[in-house]
């Protein structure tokens, strides 16, 4: 029996990117309810600051268009290995082919699995595939100031602060600055050696 045979016929999952902790896979119409759960969840509105409410269409729509247009973006499903189980989500948006550009989202849904590493090992494998495979050269990200997580984990993977929109976005009764971070190829190349050798082997 072939491998890809024997994988499917033991419905082993199916792995975009390969990490030790965790593993990337595109997202499906199935996960559209754990992943409805998390966008509602009150923290995870405050830190993307999206205060409208995420139906089960919704959701499932939008995992339609995604999987639709697959080579606008790159989003992709975070499974923790240890329960084989969504955690989150990550990805690469607004890509600009011509100035070799991009953006980056990333979601864990709950508290408990959040501060623990998995979003910068999520974060370093797409970091790579956005850098080493698509021929990327720059990924942006913005974060609310009060979003350590956020700000640190990207940090750790080598973006820098840009700039700083000033009290540009509302969340719970206050303006909050948007802070504007990035990181460059020959930046994370480094990096990537070393996370690869202390994390992934
Ligand atoms: C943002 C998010 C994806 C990060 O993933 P994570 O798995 O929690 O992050 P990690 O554990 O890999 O890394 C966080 C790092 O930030 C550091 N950190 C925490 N608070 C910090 C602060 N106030 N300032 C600077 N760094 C901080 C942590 O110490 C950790 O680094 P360490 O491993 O060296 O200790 C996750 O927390 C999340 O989904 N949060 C809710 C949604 C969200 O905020 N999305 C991003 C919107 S911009």
């Amino acid at each position: 029996m072939s491998d890809l045979v024997e994988k499917i016929e033991k419905k082993e999952p199916v792995v975009f990117l390969s990490g030790k902790r965790i593993y990337m896979r595109p997202v499906e119409l199935a996960d559209a309810p754990v992943l409805q759960r998390y966008a509602n969840d009150p923290d995870v509105r405050r830190m993307v600051s999206n205060q409208f409410p995420h139906s089960l269409i919704s959701e499932e729509e939008w995992i339609k268009k995604i999987s639709k247009d697959n080579t606008k973006e790159v989003i992709l499903a975070i499974v923790l290995k240890e329960i084989d189980q969504v955690i989150g989500v990550m990805g690469l948006h607004a890509i600009n082919w011509k100035d070799r550009t991009a953006t980056t989202g990333a979601l864990i849904g709950k508290e408990e699995w959040r501060g623990k590493g998995y979003g910068t090992e999520a974060k370093m494998l797409l970091l790579n595939h956005a850098f080493n495979e698509l021929n990327l050269r720059k990924i942006s990200s913005a974060a609310l100031e009060f979003n350590g997580l956020s700000l640190g984990f990207n940090a750790k993977c080598g973006y820098k602060e840009e700039g700083r929109q000033k009290k540009h976005v509302f969340v719970s009764g206050g303006y909050s600055d948007l802070v504007l971070t990035a990181v460059f190829r020959e930046d994370f190349l480094p990096l990537w050696q070393v996370y690869k050798r202390d994390h992934l082997s």
